[in-house]
């Protein structure tokens, strides 16, 4: 039996048994006090200490007394994770949300909700628009605090946090990590306990490898089997083999996607010998349910699973990395080649984790080492309670005179200190408008006081962050985002709108001014290079080899462009970038040689893009197409009608004349394309056409007919028979991957 504290409520102890939890961990025991005490927290303990339990302590303590929490993760994979646990909770009356995506919404479904578990930039759209609830909330987790580090995500983690200090001095806030150098300075910035262990659940052997030799924390040795030979792949191959042959699963980190892919798929020959009946049996089957695809990275993700191996990165789609991540679960994968992507927070089966890469390109070093911090959480993956009783995380040395130098840095080095990057540019900008656009702050003493309250003033000298944050005002000032009289300080119409809309405010710049720039012709092209050229698409690289044909491109649509060829160097080498992801959303919607929208081995040869990083380009491109057309109702320009249809466009990945097929629920790019073929060019003749002349489109069946019928013509009586599905149903299923409306 857990004892609890007074002034924790009683009910606590009942999801105790709900996670099959007979005693709690000695950081999560020092914790209980300072929660029943309504205190902040500050955890930094080490990986898999069982952190995510004392947040959610500190939740269902409040929650039971009728107060709200929201629980606040970097990744999406995570945010899932979270979910799942938390909701096993619905036991015992608490009503859990996950929500993320979808920044221009204030999302009034969440009132409902006891905890919301969100990404960092959706609770922050949330702050935003001011949804009511937020003030109710009486518990904020920020799980993976170190991340505050990050330039790219760390600001927005950041600005949360301060806000909520502000908004709701009471509200208890629980930061957890474990891999922070400088733990007493957040715990004092947030006016926090700091609780500190070295507690682990499972014992981590940390070690350097070099050969087929292991050197341990603790100087000592292990070996394994030569079995391979003798190159620094094959160690990695020996070390998995060893790690099987005593049934662990290992998780190897890579720095690059297609050395993940290509030792992904080598280890699986050599695996593929060693496996079970059973095991190659199912196996055969989640590789199946990968789906048909003509790209090489899904060709090659289906061979490697088929031998037990895979790989996971930001190139797989959604549904990819979770068939991935099951089968890893479930033990069929024995061994995983991944991406840092996967590093934070994740509870996975590994008995070993071999971090092969300590090293990764960076644009002012390709050969930059890897923070600590990184290194370390990759590191906490191997050895989680659920899954393994002992834990082993190897680095390897490419030389023997580098096994010291790891020992030093990742072994026995401590996680660098976390510095805010709130600082950055394109950060402050952006947080300081929606200061004033939300009426967070109204004049210049309130938004000094929000200043002052970050742990970017509580890390830097006055005088410059004073400097840095007037010039930034000066610019929202002169680009008509604030109006200043006085002291007072007020968003315009245009800064508030912008705010909401979650965009680089110099973005929203460089969009209006094309917009009421004067030009000679504006294309589809045009569009797509505007939103292209501002700083929140990340453009595509373009290399050496691609130099020629994108410029050539850039001159023969020359006329379309509505912002000028630059002059300067650095300044050309970005706008060719921008040229290039414009020339990727065109293919995507058809706009090439073929007039046809292109598919995954074209864009992968194309552009290098696997079907994850497609939905996340073109989720980004809709998101600001949306932000262009809001601007241009602004200003009325007359292009709205125009940017919609593009945004549409670009949404499904179609040629125009798809448009009306598209509507149809079921339908997405590849089917409305075999409609259009069969001559179904509106909606009409869907209307008119049987389900017979329906269901003999190639790839639609008698199934999907009836559905559509239904779905155009909700009165008629079209019903769904059982019937065994066709091999044209399940050709459509297996292309399912690209067809995202499908
Ligand atoms: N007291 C406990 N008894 C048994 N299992 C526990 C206990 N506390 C936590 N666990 C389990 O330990 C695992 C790791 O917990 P959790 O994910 O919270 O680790 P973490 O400290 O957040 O690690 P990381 O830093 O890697 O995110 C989970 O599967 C969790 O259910
Ligand atoms: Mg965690």
């Amino acid at each position: 039996m857990i004892e609890l504290p007074r002034g924790m409520h009683k009910k606590v102890s009942k999801a105790f048994d709900i996670w099959g939890i007979e005693e709690l961990y000695p950081p999560q025991i020092d914790s209980l006090e300072p929660i029943a005490n309504n205190e902040n927290l500050v955890v930094a303990v080490p990986t898999a200490a069982g952190k995510s339990i004392i947040a959610y302590i500190a939740i269902m303590n409040k929650v039971f007394r009728r107060g709200k929490a929201l629980y606040v993760v970097p990744l999406r994979a995570l945010a899932s994770e979270k979910f799942e646990e938390l909701k096993e909770l619905s036991q015992l009356g608490i009503r859990v949300a996950l929500s993320y995506g979808d920044y221009d919404e204030d999302d009034r479904r969440l009132e409902s909700y006891d905890v919301v578990v969100a990404t960092s930039e959706k609770a922050d759209s949330l702050l935003r628009h001011r949804s009511k609830w937020l003030q109710d909330l009486q518990v904020i987790v920020a799980d993976e605090v170190h991340l505050m580090n990050d330039v790219g995500r760390g600001p927005t983690l950041e600005v949360i946090l301060t806000r909520f200090k502000q908004l709701n001095p009471d509200a208890q806030l629980i930061c957890l990590s474990a891999t922070i150098g400088n733990s007493a300075e957040i715990a004092g910035w947030l006016d926090a306990r700091l609780i500190l262990s070295d507690f682990r659940p499972v014992s981590l052997k940390e070690g350097v490898v070099q050969g087929n030799e292991v050197t341990l924390d603790d100087m000592g040795h292990i070996e394994f089997k030569n079995r391979t030979g003798n190159t620094l792949t094959d160690a990695v191959l020996d070390g998995i083999l060893d790690s099987y042959d005593g049934a662990g699963q290992v998780l190897i980190f890579v720095n690059t996607r297609r050395s993940a892919e290509s030792s992904a798929e080598e280890m699986a020959k050599v695996l593929a010998g060693h496996l079970s009946e059973d095991d190659l049996r199912e196996l055969r089957t989640i590789s199946g349910s990968v789906g048909r695809s003509d790209a090489k990275v899904i060709q090659k993700l289906k061979r490697s699973i088929a031998g037990g191996v895979s790989f996971h990165h930001a190139g797989l789609s959604n549904e990819q990395r979770k068939i991935v991540e099951s089968a890893f679960k479930n033990r069929r994968i024995k061994a995983l080649f991944a991406t840092p992507t996967l590093a934070a927070g994740i509870n996975l089966p590994a008995r070993r984790v071999i971090v092969r890469d300590h090293t990764r390109f960076e644009s002012w070093n390709p050969r930059a080492p890897i923070p600590i911090l990184e290194i370390k959480q990759m590191f906490g993956r191997a050895g989680r309670p659920k899954y393994d009783k002992e834990g082993e995380s190897w680095i390897l040395a490419r030389k023997p005179e580098e096994v010291d130098v790891l020992l030093e840095r990742y072994v026995w080095g401590k996680p660098e200190e976390v510095l805010s990057k709130l600082g950055s540019r394109p950060a402050l900008r952006m947080h300081l408008l929606s200061s004033f656009a939300t009426n967070y702050v109204r004049d210049m003493d309130e938004m000094w006081e929000f200043i002052r309250s970050t742990f970017y003033a509580y890390q830097n000298d006055t005088w410059k962050i004073s400097t840095d944050v007037e010039e930034l005002v000066e610019f929202l000032d002169e680009e008509g985002f604030l109006n200043r009289e006085g002291d007072n300080v007020e968003a315009t119409d245009l800064g508030k709108r912008v705010a909401r809309l979650y965009i680089d405010p110099l973005s929203a710049v460089v969009i209006r001014d094309t917009l009421l720039s004067e030009k000679n012709k504006v294309t589809t092209f045009s569009i797509l290079h505007t939103i292209c050229h501002t700083t929140d698409v990340h453009p595509l690289f373009v290399r050496r080899k691609d130099s020629d044909y994108v410029t050539k491109y850039m001159y023969a649509h020359e006329d379309e462009l509505l912002i000028p060829i630059p002059e300067d160097d650095t300044e050309y080498e970005w706008y060719l970038s921008s040229v290039k992801t414009a020339m990727f959303l065109m293919e995507w919607i058809g706009e090439n040689d073929e007039s046809v929208e292109a598919g995954e081995d074209r864009i992968e040869t194309l552009f290098n893009l696997g079907p994850g990083d497609v939905r996340n380009k073109v989720e980004t491109a809709v998101w600001i197409l949306y932000a262009m057309r809001e601007l241009s109702r602004l200003y009325n320009t007359g292009m709205t009608a125009e940017i919609d249809k593009v945004s549409l466009r670009v949404e499904h990945g179609i040629r125009e004349e798809l448009i009306p097929m598209i509507q149809v629920r079921g339908v997405g790019r590849i089917r409305a394309r075999r409609f259009f073929e069969a001559g179904y060019n509106s909606l009409d003749k869907v209307r008119k056409a049987t389900i017979s002349e329906l269901a003999s489109v190639k790839g639609i069946g008698r199934h999907l007919a009836i559905q559509i019928k239904n779905s155009i013509d909700p009165d008629g009586e079209h019903t769904i028979e059982e019937e065994p599905e066709t091999p044209q149903e399940e050709d459509i299923k297996q292309s399912r991957l690209f067809d995202f409306n499908g």
